[in-house]
């Protein structure tokens, strides 16, 4: 026990993470409950038992639950989930789940009693609801694979399985405890080597039961060739040019709205919290652009959706199935929806691909539900990560600020169309940097192997994993390896040599294909890759060259602090800035909210900007512009510079400096 916990404390900083005695004492105080907790707890086995029993009813009559599993969570007591954990683990080793963990090379080895056993899957869950578990494994990595970032590792994880992930048909026989989602101790392999990580990918289509959450939609079913039948069916809604072209406008016309919502916000010079603000604006392209959702009831939902599927604490329940059941509503009865082969105008083409898919009433509702988590929490951090890097790197900034500038003029006062978008290059790269160094989907894919399959080992071993191992191809450490990126692997620079495969593009005819390679892999790798990239792509470029038109960003307290830091991959201090990997996405950690770290309580995610409008960069700009070749003109022919006490440029704000880092700006004529 002391030697895995030395070794834990050394990899997980274990006292901070709340491991601490005094923390394991309070635990196992309150494995005493009071009243008050015997009353909380029986009241939550009521609300589990009724989602059973409405989940069950879901999938045999097809009657809409009134809660989804997200607001029965919320109210899950403290420790609920770490009960239980030595009566599972006896389960697991006793029906062989943990074989896989003596083939490669991870903590488990260290594991010689049954306490150190237990005090690694505590770890495990703990890393979870921290979001660090992403970060643990990378320091596992670093401890015992021979490959750094690119060691294949196995780890011993908790996890929630679904029994039901597959396709639902009239002939199964379900009963109501099918629906119920169980606790498990598995080994998971963790695919890092490059090679290996992208042909697991490519053939093992088959999903782990893990987001039984959402039923047996297109993302969580088992069973591939239901996969194949929703994916065929699904995609038509995100066909590039006969779909995402025919609605750009509605996309466009929130794009602008956005800029003048952001020129509102900032309008007193107060901080706007640029996560907040841009998880907001891809719910509501997604709402508006992709389900044909009213204004009115995308306003009224934006927030309550995000802060459950964010287990916020201000998350009310109700919010998010009521928002489930207007949008369901919108999808069954409105009849101005059309896709491309409805040869009538695209309308909510998302809405109406769930009206016309045939499909059972539990896979519509998992898409749904689906749809509204992975299609605005992915593209607003994106989103929000990129301008976070751009106001660490105002010369950067400026490269992006003189293409939209230029995107814009070139378009005379006409709206861009879909195929305009090829015309980025600088954004584009900014783009595919941000999905390389802060990945939205930061855990990649898990996979159930359909059959045995080779992989590296230490040295120059092989081990063969048998048939439904469970296997994550992570995305965090292949996109953060030094041996793949260089030494500046955990730098922003968008400069880097992309492969052209990797780099995204929009608007182009190859602009369709997913952005991969072995150690590349943000959207996951085909077949079984992100279904909404092609509408990401698209709204990202039209809402950020509005903003970065429009405005200027730089960090505001307290994230000032983080202008020259660097973000380590295995860095597991809890209390150090990191992406919060809770949920299945990974968004910047809230300085103000975050810092205290207890069992029961989660991260939050924010970043606080301060954003100013550049009419004022751009007026001088134009001064010193010749009419052509604005690409270079503006960088080079500069005459005075926010310059740092550190030297560097500072660009428009930067001015303000912070007392905390005690970095001063002033203008400095050339
Ligand atoms: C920057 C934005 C995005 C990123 C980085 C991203 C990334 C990913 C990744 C890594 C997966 C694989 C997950 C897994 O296998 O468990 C995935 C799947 C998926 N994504 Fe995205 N996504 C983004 C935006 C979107 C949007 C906007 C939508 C919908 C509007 C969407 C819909 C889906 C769907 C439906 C799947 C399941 C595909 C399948 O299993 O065939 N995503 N995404």
């Amino acid at each position: 026990m002391d030697r895995l916990r030395r070794i834990s404390r050394h990899l997980l900083a274990g006292d901070e993470l709340g491991l601490s005695p005094e923390s394991c004492a309070a635990a196992a105080s309150s494995a005493q409950p009071s009243e008050d907790a015997k009353q909380r707890k029986s009241k939550f086995v009521d609300i589990i038992r009724t989602y059973i029993m409405e989940t069950h009813r879901l999938r045999t009559t097809g009657e809409t639950p009134s809660m989804t599993l997200h607001e029965v969570l919320m109210m899950q007591p403290p420790y609920s989930k770490r009960t239980g954990l030595g009566k599972q683990l006896e389960k697991a080793e006793a029906k062989g789940y943990l074989a896989a963990l003596s083939l490669l090379p991870g903590p488990w080895a260290d594991a010689q009693t049954r306490e150190d056993k237990l005090r690694l899957l505590e770890l495990d869950w703990m890393a979870q609801q921290e979001g660090i578990q992403l970060q643990l494994y990378a320091a596992y990595q670093e401890r015992y694979g021979d490959k750094g970032l690119g060691s294949n590792i196995v780890v011993p994880s908790v996890v929630m399985h679904s029994k039901v992930t597959e396709k639902i048909t009239p002939e199964k026989q379900l009963t109501p405890l099918d629906s119920a989602i169980v606790q498990r101790i598995v080994a998971r392999v963790i695919v890092a080597d490059p090679e290996d990580a992208e042909r697991v990918a490519r053939i093992h289509v088959r999903k782990e039961p893990n987001f039984g959450v959402l039923m047996d939609s297109i993302i969580s079913t088992t069973d591939n060739e239901h996969w194949r039948e929703q994916r065929q069916h699904l995609v038509e809604a995100f066909l590039p040019l006969s779909s995402l072209a025919e609605i750009l406008p509605v996309s466009l016309a929130r794009a602008k709205d956005c800029a003048n919502r952001l020129g509102s916000l900032a309008k007193d010079g107060q901080p706007v919290d640029m996560s907040d603000f841009l998880l907001h604006e891809a719910q509501a392209q997604l709402q508006l652009a992709l389900l044909g959702a009213p204004e009115s009831l995308m306003e009224e939902t934006n927030q309550g959706i995000r802060k459950t599927f964010m287990f916020h604490p201000d998350a009310k329940l109700g919010d998010l199935s009521n928002a489930m059941k207007e949008l369901m509503k919108v999808a069954q009865e409105d009849r101005t929806l059309g896709l491309p082969s409805d040869g009538c105008p695209v309308r909510g083409p998302l809405s109406r691909a769930l009206q016309t898919g045939n499909f059972h009433a539990s896979t519509d509702y998992g898409n749904l539900l689906l749809i509204l988590f992975a299609g605005h929490d992915t593209t607003g951090h994106t989103m929000t990560w990129l301008t976070f890097e751009l106001a660490r790197h105002p010369d950067i900034q400026r490269k992006v600020q003189e293409e939209v500038d230029h995107f814009f003029r070139c378009l005379n006062g006409r709206d861009p169309t879909y195929q305009d978008l090829s015309k980025f290059d600088v954004l584009d790269r900014c783009i595919t940097e941000t999905l390389r160094l802060w990945p939205a989907v930061a855990n990649g894919t898990f996979r159930q192997l359909q059959f045995a399959e080779e992989l590296r080992a230490n040295g120059e071993s092989k081990v063969t994993l048998p048939k439904g191992t469970f296997v994550t191809i992570s995305n965090w450490c292949r996109h953060r390896n030094p041996e793949l990126w260089g030494a500046d692997a955990d730098s922003f620079n968008p400069w880097r040599s992309f492969a052209s495969e990797e780099l995204a593009r929009v608007g182009c005819p190859m602009a369709a294909r997913t952005p991969q390679s072995a150690r590349f892999s943000p959207f996951a790798h085909n077949p079984r890759s992100c279904l909404g990239k092609n509408f990401a792509q698209m709204e990202m470029r039209l809402i950020l060259s509005y903003l970065f038109h429009k405005f200027s960003f730089a960090l505001a307290p307290p994230y000032d602090a983080l202008m020259d830091t660097t973000t380590k991959a295995s860095d597991t201090n809890p209390r150090t800035f990191r992406g919060i990997n809770s949920g299945g996405t990974m968004g910047p950690m809230d300085l103000e909210h975050g810092g205290s770290v207890s069992e029961d309580e989660r991260f939050l995610v924010a970043m606080k900007l301060r954003v100013a409008p550049t009419s004022a960069q751009a007026q001088w700009h134009a001064r010193h512009r010749r009419a052509s070749d604005v690409q270079d003109t503006l960088y080079e022919s500069c005459e005075g510079e926010f310059v740092s006490n550190r030297g560097e440029q500072a660009g428009l704000y930067g001015s303000q400096g912070s007392k905390k880092t005690g970095v001063s700006f002033k203008f400095q004529p050339s």
